[in-house]
């Protein structure tokens, strides 16, 4: 019986699972995704061409591949029937290798309106939600109202639509929110009907099949550990579990089958939307990761908040997921830079801890450890032992401090810009 092994991201997104999952897609035979939905922007680069993916695995550009939508995903036929043609105008014909599980939940056009309702209705306190209508399907799906994939098959499935429209109507009804869903919703139908020709399957069988015969399977997570329902920065998260325990339920894998968890994390710290971040950057130094790191967003193009390296948050990353091997993004982006800092500890009204307390507000402030810097480019060294001896004390103490070997360095955006340990 083969085990699981999982990539999923260890701050709030965009630590580059894309370019990872692509990286190590020739071990696998199988890549999955188990939560999130379209609210992923997931980064491939190779050739010269650059991709993001939303909802399908990162894994789909390697041949003989086969790439699975989990139970946990949820899906929007439309963003999803776009991305599946922009991937066939490449030439990459995904009709054998894309399946998708009969138990994922469809966003329905109400759901996103719903979104963006309840995010402008909170004005100030909005989350700054990608505005593809998560939130609504995921408490539809624990609400036991939702639409899922199999249903698309039923002879029942345009009563059960207008049937969950209607329930959202009448919510939309509260709030003073203009809308039309009219043109999105002939969308939407298309795409239902585009998706027809796919494998709906029913994903927790197969991949327990998979694992039984010793086949090789990769989950991919969405998001980060820092987004996580449960454990990120409430209310400034997204409606799914984040973590590797998020892989069991949206995938049907019991937790004695997970195998390896590769946490990824930048070697500094970003985040996009609203919420909490003790270690962000105000300042030009932050905006200097911002242009180096071209930190814009792959799904909303919004500029994402840069900041240092947040141990506190990392080490509480490694605890929930179980991390076996740490993968550090991004370190080209900090060359040149005299001083590097990394947060070991938060000073906060109770006093100084480096275990991430349950609120993180304005009063926390990071305890921080200044490293000696990098001046080469590293962007070409493609062996551990050839890096500068500065950068290999950074990520020495980085693993020291999490009890995790970093396995591999990504110094580019490329799949070649990688150095594995
Ligand atoms: P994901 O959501 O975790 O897959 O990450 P995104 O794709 O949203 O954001 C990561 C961005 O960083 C993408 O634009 C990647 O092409 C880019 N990237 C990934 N690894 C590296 C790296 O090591 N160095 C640099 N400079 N860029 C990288
Ligand atoms: P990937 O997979 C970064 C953030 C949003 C917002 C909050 C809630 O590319 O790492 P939602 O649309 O889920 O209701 O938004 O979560 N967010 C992400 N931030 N990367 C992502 O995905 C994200 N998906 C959601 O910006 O703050
Ligand atoms: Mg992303």
């Amino acid at each position: 019986m083969k085990k699981i092994d999982v990539v999923l991201g260890l701050q709030w997104g965009d630590e580059g699972k894309g370019k990872v999952v692509d990286v190590l897609t020739p071990e696998y035979k199988v890549i999955a995704r188990f939560q999130g939905g379209p609210n992923a922007g997931h980064s491939l680069h190779f050739n010269g061409e650059s991709y993001v993916l939303h909802t399908i695995p990162s894994g789909v550009f390697r041949p003989g591949t086969i790439n699975i939508i989990g139970n946990g995903v949820v899906i929007d036929p439309v963003i999803l029937c776009e991305e599946i043609a922009r991937l066939e105008a490449t030439g990459t014909d995904l009709s054998e290798t894309l399946r998708i599980s009969k138990k994922a939940h469809l966003i329905l056009p109400t759901h996103r309106i719903l979104d963006a309702a309840s995010e402008a209705a909170k004005g100030k306190a909005k989350i700054g939600s990608t505005l593809k209508g998560i939130g609504p399907t995921y408490m539809d799906k624990t609400g036991r109202n939702g639409l899922r994939v199999g249903d698309i098959l039923s002879p029942q499935f345009m009563e059960r639509y207008e049937r969950l429209k209607e329930k959202h109507l009448k919510m939309l009804s509260h709030y003073d929110y203009q809308y039309d869903i009219t043109e999105y919703e002939r969308q939407w139908f298309d795409g239902v009907e585009a998706l027809r020709r796919f494998r709906f399957i029913d994903s927790e069988h197969v991949l327990n099949r998979y694992l039984a015969d010793g086949v090789p399977v990769l989950a991919e997570g969405a998001q980060g550990a820092l987004l996580d329902v449960d454990f990120g920065t409430y209310p400034f998260v997204t409606s799914s579990n984040t973590l590797s325990a998020g892989a069991c339920t949206g995938l049907g894998v019991a937790p004695t089958r997970i195998g390896e968890v590769f946490g990824i994390f930048k070697a500094y710290c970003t985040r996009v939307g609203a919420g909490p971040f003790p270690t962000e950057l105000l300042d030009a130094t932050g905006e200097r990761l911002r242009d180096v790191g071209k930190e814009f967003g792959a799904t909303t193009g919004r500029p994402r908040r840069c900041g240092w390296l947040d141990l506190v948050a990392l080490k509480y990353s490694v605890m929930l997921n179980g991390v076996t091997s740490l993968i550090m993004m991004k370190s080209d982006v900090m060359n040149g830079f005299d001083k590097v800092k990394v947060a070991v500890a938060y000073k906060t009204p109770e006093g100084v801890t480096s275990e991430s307390p349950y609120e993180i507000g304005d009063s926390v402030e990071p305890v921080y450890r200044e490293f000696d810097g990098w001046t080469e480019d590293i962007s070409k060294i493609r062996s551990y032992d050839a890096l500068p001896q500065t950068f290999r004390d950074y990520v020495e103490f980085i693993e020291a401090e999490c009890g995790v070997p970093v396995k591999i360095i990504s110094v580019g955006p490329d799949r070649e810009e990688t150095i594995t340990r």
